[in-house]
C-alpha cells in the first residue's frame, strides 16, 4: 500500500471514531442512555489529540509543505481550536463532528487526489515519533468502541444519502419530519425510526 492508501486508511479510522461519538451523542439525547457517550468522549479527546493532531495532521502538514499544496489541509489549526473548545463545552461537539466529517471528505476530493509524488518517508518518520504500537492500539480501540456502540443500538446512517427511513437511531443531514428528533449540529439530525 502506498502513502495515499495509508492516509486514506487513517481517514477511515477518523471517520469511524467521529461516528462513534456522533452515534453515542444521538443515543444519549434521543434515548436517554448516556453510558456509551460517557465512554466514547474521553477516548475521543485522547484520540483526537494524539492520533488526529500529533500523527495524522502532522503527516498531512509535512506533505502539504513539501508538495507546496495546502488546500483543505490548511483547515487544521481552526479544527484543532474547535476541538479544544468542544472538549470544554459539550454543546459544540456536534459542530466538531460535522466539521471533521466534512474535512475528511473534502481532503479526499480536493487534496489527496491532487498531490503527486512519494511521501512514504514522512509517514514513517512521524509514525516512529509516535510509536508504531501506539498507532496500532488506537486503530483497534476505535474498531472496538464503534462495534460496541452499534451492537448495543441499531443505527441507520443516512448521512450523504437520500432522505430515507430505517430502523433504530436515524442519523441524517435532511431535516426529519419525525416527532422525536434532536438536532446535533446545523446540518445533522438524529431521530428514531421503526
Ligand atoms: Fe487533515
Ligand atoms: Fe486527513
Amino acid at each position: 500500500m502506498g502513502w495515499k492508501g495509508e492516509i486514506e486508511e487513517e481517514h477511515e479510522i477518523i471517520e469511524k471514531a467521529t461516528k462513534a461519538l456522533l452515534y453515542s451523542m444521538a443515543i444519549k439525547r434521543l434515548l436517554g442512555d448516556p453510558s456509551l457517550f460517557q465512554e466514547v468522549l474521553p477516548f475521543y479527546v485522547d484520540f483526537y489529540r494524539n492520533f488526529v493532531v500529533r500523527c495524522h495532521h502532522k503527516k498531512e502538514d509535512l506533505i502539504a509543505e513539501e508538495a507546496k499544496f495546502g488546500e483543505v489541509v490548511d483547515q487544521h489549526p481552526a479544527l484543532s481550536k474547535l476541538a479544544e473548545d468542544a472538549f470544554k463545552r459539550e454543546e459544540l461537539l456536534g459542530d466538531l463532528v460535522e466539521a471533521m466529517l466534512l474535512h475528511v471528505k473534502e481532503e479526499r476530493k480536493r487534496w489527496l487526489s491532487k498531490v503527486d509524488g512519494d511521501y512514504s518517508e514522512i509517514l514513517e518518520e512521524v509514525e516512529e515519533e509516535i510509536g508504531t504500537d501506539v498507532h496500532r492500539r488506537y486503530v483497534s480501540l476505535v474498531q472496538k468502541l464503534y462495534g460496541k456502540v452499534t451492537e448495543k443500538y441499531e443505527v441507520t446512517d443516512l448521512l450523504g444519502g437520500k432522505p430515507g427511513e430505517g430502523r433504530g437511531v436515524l442519523i441524517t443531514d435532511k431535516e426529519p419530519p419525525a416527532q422525536r428528533r434532536v438536532q446535533i449540529s446545523q446540518g445533522i439530525w438524529a431521530s428514531v425510526g421503526d
